[in-house]
């Protein structure tokens, strides 16, 4: 895997939305999504409910709990009812900061996840794990005297861990 843009490599962003039928992968994401799902069938029903779980998550916290801030950690290729759609159905002024480390996502992200007029996105490639450069870049957009909810969907499993075996694909 690699952070750098390059469709000769696969991507968690692109092999994800490879799977639920999406359209914006490479001959190597397709590689690496057809031996996962050899391996794990259900993966691509995983997928799915984890779309369906990011809209029931972010309905509840707009509509329940009156959270109007959100950061999205790995934001993953659009796809409909992103977290911005949900939450500024709740309320149009609701404001996300979307981060990911794909630079490919961040362009799609920037040209299709777009705010309503009264609310805001902003757009950041950035890895998870720093964490200071993303609170310093969210606070251009975000009021932190404000509640903020932190959402990091399908993403951890893409962290290393000292056991990880170099290229190998989350479990
Ligand atoms: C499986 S997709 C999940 C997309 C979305 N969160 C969802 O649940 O539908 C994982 C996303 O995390 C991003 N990602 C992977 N490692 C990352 C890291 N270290 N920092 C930021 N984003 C990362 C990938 O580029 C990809 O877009």
């Amino acid at each position: 895997m690699s952070s750098g843009f390059d469709p000769g490599v696969a991507h968690p962003a692109r092999v994800y939305n490879f799977w639920p039928g999406g359209k914006d992968h490479y001959r190597a994401d397709r590689e690496v999504a057809a031996q996962v799902i050899k391996q794990r069938p259900e993966v691509v029903g995983t997928a799915v409910a984890n779309r369906q779980f990011l809209g029931r998550v972010v309905r509840y916290l707009a509509r329940c709990c009156g959270i109007r801030q959100f950061v999205d950690i790995g934001t993953g290729l659009p796809a409909p009812d992103h977290t911005h759609e949900v939450a500024q159905r709740a309320d149009v002024w609701s404001r996300v900061v979307y981060v990911d480390n794909d630079p490919l996502v961040m362009s799609h992200a920037r040209a299709l996840l777009v705010s309503s007029d009264e609310g805001c996105c902003d757009y950041l490639q950035a890895d998870l794990r720093d964490t200071g450069n993303i609170l310093r870049e969210a606070r251009r957009t975000l009021d932190f005297g404000q509640p903020v909810a932190v959402l990091l969907l399908a993403v951890l499993p893409f962290i290393p861990t000292p056991t990880t075996r170099p290229g190998s694909w989350p479990r």
